[in-house]
């Protein structure tokens, strides 16, 4: 039990990576914080979650309304007494070519993918330094505390019909690699995981009708047409795409001791992209 008596907080937790990653860290231990704008789903998370002999809260808002990162992490706080490992994972897709982006797609993109984050570590920190500050006094080393932001391949490579969500997908990497600068000193690392196709409802497969999911009241067009999947399982050496379980073992990596060392860095989890 790896992290026996530690907290995660796991933004996107109803569905997907996010629940996924959820009842991997639960399963090693730690007490979890689960968020999501989707309150039937996340129903579903928890009743997976009363599985493992953990602490369980779940919280259901948009994570886009600026005061819930605040909320999130003192209710994090209160419920078990810290927070050691914080996953931005709540994200959507709306595509299109550039032709077509609007700016309110642009700022979408931008807002979920980049602010969203930003705010919910700016929250963490306001926590997070001055009890590292008394950790120190008291026993000259602060807690070992991991952060771990979900990107994209379409961060890291581009990708045709992504032109907002990739530029999101690349924001949330200079968090990154900034923050693992300035928070190295609390003993707190920063990476970040750049996922390929991961199999959940956002590349789910469509022959005609393209499917559309639904995000605070609006629906987005989501799915991979079977030559879009073709096209992309042909370019993965592992000629498939990856299942939440694998997406959520590279975000565990990450939170693990053996990982103490790593910090600042973008993990690709491709299949071999
Ligand atoms: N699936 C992939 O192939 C893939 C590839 C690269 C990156 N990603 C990224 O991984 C993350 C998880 O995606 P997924 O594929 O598991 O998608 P998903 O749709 O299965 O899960 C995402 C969750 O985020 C939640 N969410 C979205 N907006 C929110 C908001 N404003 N407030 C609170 N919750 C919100 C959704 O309700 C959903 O439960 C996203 O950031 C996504 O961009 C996914």
């Amino acid at each position: 039990m790896e992290h026996k008596g530690k907290t995660a907080l796991v933004t996107g937790a109803g569905q997907g990576i996010g629940r996924a990653t959820a009842e991997r860290l639960a399963r090693a231990g730690a007490n979890v914080y689960v968020q999501d704008i989707d309150a039937e789903a996340l129903d579903e998370t928890v009743s997976r979650l009363a599985g493992f002999d953990v602490g369980v809260v779940a919280s259901v808002g948009d994570l886009r309304e600026s005061a819930l990162p605040e909320k999130m992490i003192q209710e994090s706080v209160d419920a078990f007494g810290g927070l050691d490992i914080v996953v931005n994972n709540a994200g959507y897709i709306w595509n299109g070519a550039m032709h077509n982006h609007s700016e309110a797609q642009w700022q979408a993109m931008l807002e979920i993918h980049a602010t969203v984050p930003f705010r919910v570590l700016q929250a963490f920190a306001g926590w997070m330094r001055p009890t590292v500050k008394q950790e120190m006094l008291d026993s000259g080393v602060g807690v070992s505390r991991r952060v771990v932001n979900i990107s994209s391949v379409s961060g890291t490579q581009g990708s045709a019909t992504q032109v907002a969500y990739s530029a999101g997908k690349a924001a949330v990497i200079g968090l990154t690699k900034t923050l693992a600068k300035e928070w190295g000193r609390y003993n707190c690392n920063v990476n970040a995981v750049a996922f390929g196709h991961i199999e959940t409802r956002l590349t789910q497969s469509y022959e005609d009708d393209v499917p559309e999911i639904e995000v605070g009241g609006r629906s987005f067009r989501v799915g991979l047409s079977s030559r879009q999947r073709a096209g992309i399982s042909s370019s993965v050496p592992l000629g498939r795409p990856g299942t939440v379980e694998e997406a959520a073992g590279a975000i565990y990596l990450l939170t693990l001791p053996e990982a103490g060392y790593i910090t600042g860095e973008v993990i690709t989890c491709s299949g071999g992209i």
